[in-house]
């Protein structure tokens, strides 16, 4: 996800747009997804079905899923990149021939703008810090830089003409290994680095599309079929209503991405007493905590030999003992209770440190104190969908939602 917070006041101050750091916290009623008899929001199925457009999805999948990633078309004629699709961040994010040194950069296809008759551009320079990368190490700190320009987006068929691109020239070298090219931000405008409407709310407010919802089918990489479906939603895959989450209203509007709160975080039905918000970052691969401490709450209902082994927030568990831990980890959003399988717990091997494995939330934090950060871990075992009108984040199960 990117940095969120700074952002927002260096862009005022200078004219190269900085996203910098996001930083990144008990007691309802718990009734399970499967449970809820009525959908609460009748017509986002109908309206899924109407007018929506989906696109399939691959799985970058080292030691655990990654990332989802699907097919993006810039310019006229249209060239192909892939792209994550990212609620965590709000631009559109692609290399362009001019980043020809950088690792981050030349492992990608790049967008040549001398081969699009629609290309514009005022040359304004923009960077962008994430605050979380493509992987699960807890210091990415991927940074871009690049110029802001306007070009044509498509996406499954529907293209949005003069969208705001961040064309990078320069890419630290963690976007290198990633499987996509680029990516595209599915956050609200407020949270955008080169001052671009998002991509979506384009969609929404040319009346490309019917609803203004999108849906993600992040599916694990066994199982297949991930999806991401805008203008609707794809009931096909869903095994339950759609539930809404209790949205923290403040902080959405603050950082430009959808919040929730959450009033507690449970180990094996034993609580840890946390309750707080968090944003829900598609981006995200794993779970991150706002302190190393709120990690370790967490950690120790699970076992006595999870240690913190990177002080920016990274944690492992002897690998040995990866088969015989066992850890139901259920986060109540409202009246849901979303539950995180025991095969979360190891990512992989942790790199560097033979015999560990590398556990599924980093501490650290994204910057903004009490916010935590949940991303593909939970992600993959829902459908979600996405209302940007109302600001609104809903859930329903899947074939893989955990009993
Ligand atoms: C871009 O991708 C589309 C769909 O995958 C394909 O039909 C088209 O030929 C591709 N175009 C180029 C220039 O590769
Ligand atoms: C590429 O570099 C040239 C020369 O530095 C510059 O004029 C141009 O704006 C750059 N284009 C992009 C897309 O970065
Ligand atoms: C790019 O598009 C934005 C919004 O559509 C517009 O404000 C801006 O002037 C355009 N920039 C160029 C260089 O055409
Ligand atoms: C990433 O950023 C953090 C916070 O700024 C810093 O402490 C850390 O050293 C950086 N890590 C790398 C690999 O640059
Ligand atoms: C989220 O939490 C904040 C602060 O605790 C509270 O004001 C707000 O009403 C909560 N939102 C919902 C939808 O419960
Ligand atoms: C919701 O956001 C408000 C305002 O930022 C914050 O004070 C509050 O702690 C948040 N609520 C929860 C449950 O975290
Ligand atoms: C844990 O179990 C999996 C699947 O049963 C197996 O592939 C793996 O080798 C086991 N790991 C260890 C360290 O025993
Ligand atoms: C799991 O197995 C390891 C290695 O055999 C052992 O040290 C550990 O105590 C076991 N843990 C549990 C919870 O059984
Ligand atoms: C994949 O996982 C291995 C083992 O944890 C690690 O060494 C490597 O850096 C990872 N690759 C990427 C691209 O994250």
């Amino acid at each position: 996800m990117e940095f969120v917070s700074l952002a927002l006041t260096f862009s005022a101050l200078v004219n190269i747009a900085v996203a910098a750091s996001i930083p990144a916290r008990r007691g309802p009623v718990v009734v399970s997804l499967t449970a809820r008899r009525s959908p609460p929001r009748a017509s986002f199925g109908k309206l899924g079905k109407r007018a929506a457009s989906s696109e399939p999805l691959g799985d970058w999948f080292n030691g655990t899923d990654l990332q989802w990633f699907g097919q993006v078309q810039i310019g006229t004629p249209p060239q192909n990149f892939t792209s994550e699709f990212d609620t965590g961040s709000s631009d559109v994010l692609f290399p362009s021939t001019n980043c020809t040194s950088d690792p981050g950069c030349t492992a990608h296809k790049r967008f040549d703008p001398t081969k699009s008759s629609t290309f514009k551009t005022a040359n304004q320079a923009f960077r962008i810090d994430f605050a979380t990368g493509g992987g699960v190490a807890p210091s990415d700190n991927e940074t871009a830089l690049g110029i802001i320009a306007n070009d044509t987006v498509a996406i499954a068929g529907l293209a949005v003409a003069n969208q705001v691109i961040g064309l990078t020239y320069s890419q630290t070298p963690g976007f290198g290994p990633e499987t996509f090219d680029g990516i595209l931000g599915l956050g609200f405008g407020l949270a955008s680095t080169t001052g671009a409407k998002p991509f979506f709310q384009s969609l929404v407010d040319n009346k490309a599309v019917d609803a203004p919802v999108y849906g993600l089918y992040f599916s694990p990489l066994k199982v297949g079929n991930a999806e991401l479906t805008l203008g609707g939603v794809d009931s096909a895959k869903m095994t339950s209503a759609l539930v809404p989450i209790p949205m923290n209203t403040t902080q959405t509007q603050e950082i430009g991405l959808f919040v929730i709160n959450f009033s507690g975080i449970a180990v094996n039905k034993k609580a840890t007493g946390i309750a707080s918000s968090a944003v829900i970052d598609s981006g995200t691969s794993n779970v991150v905590a706002p302190s190393n401490d709120d990690a370790m709450a967490v950690y120790k209902l699970i076992s006595p030999n999870i240690k913190l082994v990177d002080p920016l927030g990274g944690f492992a568990i002897p690998c040995d003992e990866v088969n015989n831990t066992s850890a139901t980890i259920d986060i109540t959003m409202g009246t849901l209770r979303v539950r995180i399988p025991p095969q979360e717990l190891s990512v992989g091997p942790y790199p560097g440190k033979p015999g560990l494995c590398q556990t599924f939330i980093n501490g650290g934090g994204v910057g903004i104190p009490g916010l935590w950060v949940i991303g593909g871990t939970m992600l993959k075992y829902y459908y979600s969908a996405w209302d940007v009108s109302k600001q609104e984040l809903s859930l329903a199960t899947t074939m893989q939602t955990a009993p």
